[in-house]
């Protein structure tokens, strides 16, 4: 007999998956102002902290994200950011509600 699995507790499965978190830390990019990028938000990207097509077969999507400005911004690089696409210090224990700034 195979080993099977219920839909449900697949479906269950893949609300709980974890992102890969492929550096502790932010990666600090330049971006352009209007300019859209994807954020990868399942880790496995080659090309961090932006999507390259990594995510097929996960259930990951990346996040679009249209720069505001053209300025250096702080990416999160762990993938469990509160903030995300932003880093919020997740990764180093330093998370912090808006209203403790
Ligand atoms: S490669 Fe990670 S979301 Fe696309």
């Amino acid at each position: 007999m195979l080993d099977c699995i219920k839909i449900e507790d697949m479906n269950d499965k893949l609300e709980k998956a974890l992102p890969a978190s492929p550096q502790s830390g932010p990666y600090v990019v330049q971006v352009e102002e209007g300019r859209e990028y994807r954020w990868c938000s399942c880790g496995l990207s080659a090309n961090q902290p932006w999507c390259d097509g990594s995510h097929e077969g996960t259930p990951f999507e990346p996040i679009a994200f249209v720069a505001p400005l053209s300025a250096e911004f702080h990416m999160c690089g762990c993938k469990r950011s509160d903030n995300k696409p932003y880093c919020f210090g997740t990764c180093r224990g330093q998370h912090r509600t808006l209203d403790q700034r």
